[in-house]
């Protein structure tokens, strides 16, 4: 297919997932508003339509607890094609939602968003903003009371990265007992072989249980949380959306809230920075249940090179390290590398590539001055969506789209990744 086609395409699936002002994942699979899925999609949006990009982001805080956290899925409309819904997760607020947050990218969303809206939008970009201020707060206060400057997950669903063997070790230590019947539905959309195991499923609604029962109170699932994990991933996103978001304080001229998103980006730059681990050329998590790092290898060890500005031994290091996991691969950054024996190409988070991870890297990579490593992720991953399809992720082996299709955020990726490149091409003197 041509660009002109792809992007047509791009934007049908996003028109096809389209629910009335916010977008599902995907049809099916995911039938409701998820959160850092959103603030992809409102980037997709942005390529083409400002207003809807922000109306993607207004109805994700339509689902924004008085208490600031933005939560991992809205259910705004009833569907019964996923478990756990909204009977299951028992939370109070207006509009049924999930209990758990997911990694805070809206702040990222928002500069973008408001970099290429009309000055007509700006009290809406104010508001959202605002909003996002106000999780940020959320993840400072509920999720790293010790002041550590690292967040921390009482979920693997909170890292956007569910089945990393990231989180093996913890989960392994909660308990598989629930008191909520466990009816999978995500093995009637997708192949067994690509999802998490029942044993884990059983934990995840275990979390589950255990936090409805402290009443979604954060202190209370603070102390009764068996899995809490000071993670690397959601941090650097954290970090990197204060930056931005004070950016779009300063563009509105309101430098006190600017203030206050660099005070926060400051306190988890220096939490980043504690967490690298030069035997390792990467930064990892860090167990607060069993008080030891986080050793298994995965993609949110390079996440915080999206936030900091790393000095030349620690970025080589990085590239180096990077390379080594790619070697083999045809495309992307795999989240598990296949050295390890935890890699699985096509399960879950354990292996697969996803364009919006590589999305992160590539940004990542490009702040620390690494245009052309940041250019080696992308062009490949851009020729897979061109073969495969807007596939939720893909082998990093072969190629092969996997998991759902028609995805939201692999379209986002998409609109947005294909520009970047053609933005570099276009200042290439060659062409000339
Ligand atoms: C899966 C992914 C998560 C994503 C959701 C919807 O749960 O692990 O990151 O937000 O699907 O796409």
């Amino acid at each position: 297919m041509h660009p002109a086609e792809l992007d047509a395409a791009a934007r049908a699936v996003l028109s096809a997932n389209d629910r009335g002002g916010y977008t599902v994942p995907t049809e099916g699979l995911y039938p409701f508003q998820w959160n850092w899925d959103s603030a992809f999609v409102a980037m997709g949006f942005a390529t083409f339509d400002a207003d809807r990009a922000l109306r993607e982001l207004e109805r994700l805080v339509e689902g924004q607890w008085d208490d600031g956290m933005i939560p991992h899925i809205v259910f705004h409309a009833p569907a019964d094609s996923y478990f756990p819904g909204p009977e299951v997760w028992g939370t109070r607020h207006r509009i049924p939602t999930s209990g758990i947050s997911q990694p805070p990218v809206m702040g990222m969303a928002l500069r973008f968003v408001a970099a290429r809206a009309p000055a007509a939008m700006r009290p809406r970009i104010a508001t959202l903003a605002h909003a996002a201020a106000r999780s940020h707060a959320w993840w400072r206060a509920a999720r790293d009371p010790e002041g550590i400057g690292l967040v921390a997950v009482l979920h693997p669903w909170e890292t956007g990265s569910d089945n990393s063997p990231a989180w093996d070790a913890a989960l392994a230590r909660v308990p598989q007992d629930t008191t909520t019947p466990v009816r999978r539905r995500d093995t009637g959309h997708v192949d067994a072989a690509m999802r998490p195991r029942d044993e884990d499923y059983r934990r995840y609604i275990h979390l589950l249980d255990t936090y409805r029962a402290a009443g979604w109170q954060p202190a209370a699932m603070w102390r009764a949380a068996p899995f809490r994990i000071a993670e690397v991933q959601v941090s650097a996103i954290l970090c990197r959306a204060a930056q931005d978001l004070s950016s779009v304080f300063d563009e509105l001229g309101e430098p006190g809230a600017a203030a206050a998103q660099r005070a926060l980006a400051t306190h988890l730059a220096h939490g980043l920075d504690a967490a690298w681990r030069p035997a390792l050329s990467r930064f990892v998590s860090r167990d607060l249940v069993a008080g030891e790092d986080i050793a298994a290898p995965t993609q949110a060890g390079f996440l915080p090179l999206l936030a900091l500005d790393l000095d030349a031994p620690r970025r080589k290091a990085v590239l180096a390290e990077m390379r080594r996991w790619s070697a083999g691969c045809v495309l992307g950054l795999p989240t598990t590398p296949p050295y390890h024996p935890a890699f699985d190409a096509k399960r879950y988070w354990r292996g697969p590539v996803w364009a919006v991870v590589d999305w992160l890297l590539a940004e990542g990579l490009r702040r620390n001055g690494e245009a052309e490593a940041a250019q080696a992720l992308i062009a490949p991953l851009l020729a897979a969506i061109a073969r495969a399809g807007f596939d939720e992720y893909f082998d990093p082996l072969t190629g092969e789209g996997l998991g759902g299709r028609r995805f939201s955020w692999t379209a986002a990726a998409w609109l947005v990744l294909s520009r970047d490149g053609a933005a570099e091409r276009a200042e290439t003197p060659a062409a000339a």
